[in-house]
């Protein structure tokens, strides 16, 4: 049913199609009709609906395009093995199932939907059907455990930079892995590790992106605090694209770190963030407190200037700016 509605929408390209005109044609009831709306907007497909007029396909979700992905994709070893899903619980969990099943370093899964994704600190991830980058990237580098958090880093640098090049949006990096445009979010990136004897095994890289989300997809929650690119940038995304771009920016620093170590990561990360220098406040477990951020370290710790005096290093955690 799904496909002779859009169907019927694309012969009547642009125009408001009546609940009654609709019900004709496809011979089922105004309750059926409006029930398929509400079904394809699940899918993505966005519908403008006036009374009196009726209804007007607005957007259609253009679907990842892996072939395409993988043909123009110029990387070694990032994206080497790309695995695509219509809808996952979390691409964190498929990621992990493919590590224990011994997959490459660089293997790629990428899912249109994401039903219980998850971000930073037991937060859950909004994650709506073909409307966002829901993506985990495998690496596997020979480093001590303790530089791990240096990788969350290094993966913020390279989405920031391929953002600001691809669109003409100011983007930012709030420590320790937030994107932000004008104080929103529109990414957030999630690291998750295992090792042994001080030793990395690997590390599932998860990134979220918030490409063509409409005003009306955010829940209330999130409707002050989070964007998406299509909003900010007032045009639609091409997600495929995107994510190549991202992934080759990725994998050129990803040798860089792996050649010259931290240092010339971090020093681009100090360029992008826009927490540095300011004052911030810190959710601590005793309530909130209050500093100005003087700079990251090594490991990717934030170093904070307290109003009472003391300097303190924050290896995690959530800031306000
Ligand atoms: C955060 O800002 O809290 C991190 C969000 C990370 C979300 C991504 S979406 C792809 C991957 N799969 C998940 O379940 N989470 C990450």
């Amino acid at each position: 049913m799904n496909e002779r509605l859009l169907e019927f929408f694309d012969q009547h390209a642009d125009q408001f199609l009546s609940g009654e005109e609709i019900s004709r044609e496809l011979n089922i009831s105004r309750t059926a009709v409006w029930k398929h709306i509400q079904n394809l907007r699940r899918l993505g497909y966005e519908f403008e609906a006036v009374p009196r007029k009726g209804y007007r396909l607005i957007y259609r979700p253009e679907p990842l395009r892996v072939d395409n992905l993988l043909e123009e994709l110029s990387t070694t070893l990032i994206g080497k093995s790309i695995h695509v899903f219509e809808s996952v619980d979390s691409t964190q969990n498929k990621a992990l199932q493919l590590v224990q099943q011994g997959c490459e370093e660089g293997t790629i899964v990428l899912a249109e939907e994401q039903t219980s994704g998850r971000g930073r600190m037991g937060k859950s991830w909004f994650s709506p059907k073909g409307k966002g980058i829901w993506m985990s990237i495998v690496l596997k580098p020979q480093i001590p455990l303790k530089q791990t958090a240096q990788l969350t880093l290094l993966t913020a640098v390279a989405l920031c930079r391929t953002l600001n090049e691809m669109l003409d949006l100011e983007v930012g990096i709030k420590w320790p892995n937030d994107l932000l445009i004008e104080g929103k979010k529109i990414s957030g990136i999630l690291l998750e590790s295992s090792g042994e004897d001080d030793r990395l095994n690997y590390v599932i890289a998860g990134i979220g992106i918030s490409a063509n989300l409409s005003k009306e997809d955010f829940p209330e929650e999130l409707s002050n605090i989070a964007t998406s690119l299509r909003l900010e940038s007032g045009q639609m995304i091409d997600r495929t694209l995107l994510i190549r771009r991202f992934l080759e920016q990725l994998e050129k620093l990803y040798f860089l770190y792996l050649q010259q170590g931290f240092s010339p990561i971090r020093t681009l990360w100090e360029a992008l963030t826009v927490t540095l220098h300011r004052r911030i406040k810190i959710h601590t477990r005793d309530g909130w407190m209050e500093g100005t951020a003087l700079s990251i370290d090594d490991a990717g710790a934030l170093t904070v200037q307290t109003d009472n005096g003391e300097q303190v290093k924050l290896y995690s955690g959530d800031i306000q700016l």
